[in-house]
């Protein structure tokens, strides 16, 4: 297998002054890309803002021999976006890998979920992989070369109780994934998850110590890096990783049933077992497919 380098790249890495941002700029500045360190530097809610967690990595960066810029935008504002691909091209003439990871959050359970927590996660998460996602991918499409990776949540993609604002903004990332691997194929960008779990200042207070101690940040990192080569070919996938385990996670259709005539609701309910059967069950790529396999 030829070694994953990443000499002559521009990778931009949303929130990596922290967790699993930072591993992957890192890695991947060691690997040789080029970094662009983006982190607002706020608390873990969103709050405040500091230059020094993107500092930091950048200076860690250099020390091994690495080349890294900071940027302190707020990838939660349209302008932030655009202002974070831009600094990339002034600085080193392209970009070539964006990682949305920044990430903040606000849990409740949904009666507690107020407008502005609701607002402030899914900006962050969502409407901040648009946010920057887009500029880069207008000027990915006129380069022919993209890859970009969403970092989803198997809080959205499963579940996970007191997280609906979190969780639908997870989900929606995956969605947005769904498309985007359509409209990237022709320019040889790909689009791909990562969900991840591992023990960072988000997950320190509500997973057990022992299971936080297991849950090392480094083990996400090689998947991430794997995804953004050159050699991944493959788009639209989500890749679960934790504690050394690598999986994919995909939305599935079962068989399901067809009338042959317009079926009144207790007809569907007798066959209820079948329309819901998840048996021998297949892979979409996407709704067009889908559609075919029935009509
Ligand atoms: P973290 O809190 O250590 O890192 C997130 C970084 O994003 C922080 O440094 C923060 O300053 C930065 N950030 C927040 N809002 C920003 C904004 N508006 N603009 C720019 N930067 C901003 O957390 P962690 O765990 O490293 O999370 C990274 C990503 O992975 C997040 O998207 C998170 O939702 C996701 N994730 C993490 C899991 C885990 O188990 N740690 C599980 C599933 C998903």
């Amino acid at each position: 297998m030829a070694k994953i380098d990443f000499t002559g790249r521009v990778a931009v890495i949303t929130g990596a002054g922290a967790g699993l941002g930072r591993d992957y700029a890192i890695e991947m500045a060691k690997r040789g890309a080029k970094v662009v360190v983006n982190d607002l530097g706020g608390a873990r809610d969103g709050v405040g803002s500091s230059e020094s967690a993107a500092n930091k990595v950048v200076e860690e960066i250099k020390k091994a021999g690495g080349e890294a810029i900071p940027n302190y935008d707020d990838v939660s504002k349209a302008s932030g976006g655009e202002s974070l691909v831009q600094s990339a091209i002034e600085k080193f003439g392209k970009v070539d890998i964006l990682i949305n990871n920044a990430g903040i959050l606000r849990d409740k359970t949904f009666i507690k979920m107020e407008e502005e927590n609701w607002d402030a996660v899914l900006n962050v998460h969502l409407k901040g992989a648009y946010n920057v996602t887009r500029p880069a991918f207008i000027h990915m499409r006129e380069k022919g070369y993209g890859r970009i990776v969403m970092t989803s949540s198997v809080s959205g993609v499963m579940g996970n109780f007191g997280q609906a604002n979190y969780g639908a903004a997870k989900m929606g990332l995956a969605g947005l994934t769904n498309v985007l691997k359509l409209e990237g194929a022709k320019y040889n960008i790909t689009v791909n998850v990562i969900l991840p779990s591992a023990g960072t200042r988000m997950t320190e207070d509500v997973m057990p110590k022992e299971m936080f101690d297991r849950l090392r940040v480094e083990y996400i990192t090689p998947a991430v890096l794997c995804l953004c080569s050159e050699q991944c070919k493959e788009t639209g996938l989500y890749i679960n990783a934790y504690a050394g385990y690598f999986s994919r996670s995909a939305v599935m259709t079962g068989p399901g049933v067809k009338f042959d005539h317009l079926p009144t609701p207790e007809e569907i309910m007798e066959k209820w077992g079948q329309v819901t059967s998840l048996e021998n069950p297949k892979f979409f790529s996407n709704s067009t497919e889908f559609m075919a396999s029935v009509l």
